[in-house]
């Protein structure tokens, strides 16, 4: 559901790019289907690539960092040197919301596991919990924001992590998880049972902020992490890889070799 490439025709009511422009963007709402030589995309789900950006580096950003933006500075509202955790911060979103968490110079710890916890802490994570030794909601550590890329807890027992007027933001996990979340965050709201502690369901707003972001990639100041990139030969396996959990940061395969 994201792509970087050239475009390579226009449909007769298309105005806003020309053959020949470097694009990329988060096709989820313009209709699934990105591993192809050539993708039908609506105009509005595409961006000029950052100057200086591979299609390699471009085709890892789109979705990972708008989840990881909208979480963090959004619904998060982070303020600098806030205390952070992100849970499963080995993957698309993780990495990204790590370095937005570091330019505001917060302590930010990440929650995952296996040969990820040691690369987390090369990309800069000051803590890291392995989720199948640890649950970062009973080890008495309270945060000013928490990020889930895997909810499968209680509103209850998430709100343990949350120090007062902490914020958790979920961008995805169990849907049942999920669905007890948005009552339990309705119910909060009507019985004020929630108390200083705000938990939100981020709903994406594919490709909003990439124009903004774009200066901050390309002058590196935010990296997309990735695993690969990897022949289009390789895609099953590579789905199967992603599925058992043995990616870090985002999976990015090459359809066509760059020009
Ligand atoms: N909100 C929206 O509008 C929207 C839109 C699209 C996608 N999404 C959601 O966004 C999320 C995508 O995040 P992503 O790209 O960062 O995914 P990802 O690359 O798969 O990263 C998730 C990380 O979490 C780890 N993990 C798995 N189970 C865990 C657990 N119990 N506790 C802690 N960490 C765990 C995974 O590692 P292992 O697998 O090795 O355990 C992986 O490193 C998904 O949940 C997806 O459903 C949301």
């Amino acid at each position: 559901m994201e792509l970087a490439g050239v475009v390579e025709a226009l449909g007769p009511k298309a105005t806003k790019w020309r053959v020949g422009d470097k694009v990329y963007g988060d096709t989820s709402n313009g209709g699934l289907g990105t591993f192809a030589e050539f993708v039908s995309v609506p105009e509005d789900e595409l961006r000029r690539i950052p100057e200086g950006l591979s299609f390699v580096e471009a085709a890892a950003i789109p979705h990972a960092l708008e989840l990881a933006y909208q979480a963090v500075v959004g619904l998060g509202k982070l303020k600098d040197g806030e205390r952070v955790l992100i849970n499963g911060g080995g993957g698309g979103v993780g990495t990204f919301a790590l370095q937005l968490a570091k330019r505001q110079r917060c302590t930010v710890w990440g929650v995952d596991t296996g040969e990820k916890l040691q690369a987390m802490m090369a990309m800069g994570f000051d803590r890291v919990i392995d989720y199948t030794q640890q649950d970062f909601t009973q080890l008495g550590e309270r945060f000013d924001l928490v990020v889930d890329a895997r909810t499968k807890r209680s509103a209850g027992e998430l709100a343990r992590a949350l120090a007062p007027n902490g914020r958790y933001v979920t961008v995805g996990g169990d849907p049942g998880r999920l669905i007890a979340l948005l009552f339990a965050r309705w119910f909060g709201r009507r019985s004020r049972q929630s108390g200083t502690k705000r938990m939100h369901i981020l709903a994406l707003k594919s490709n909003k902020n990439l124009d903004d972001l774009a200066p901050l990639l390309s002058s590196s100041a935010l990296k997309p992490v990735i695993d690969g990139p990897y022949a289009f030969h390789e895609l099953p396996r590579l789905i199967r890889r992603f599925g058992e959990g043995l990616h870090t940061g985002k999976v990015v395969v090459r359809v066509l070799e760059e020009q």
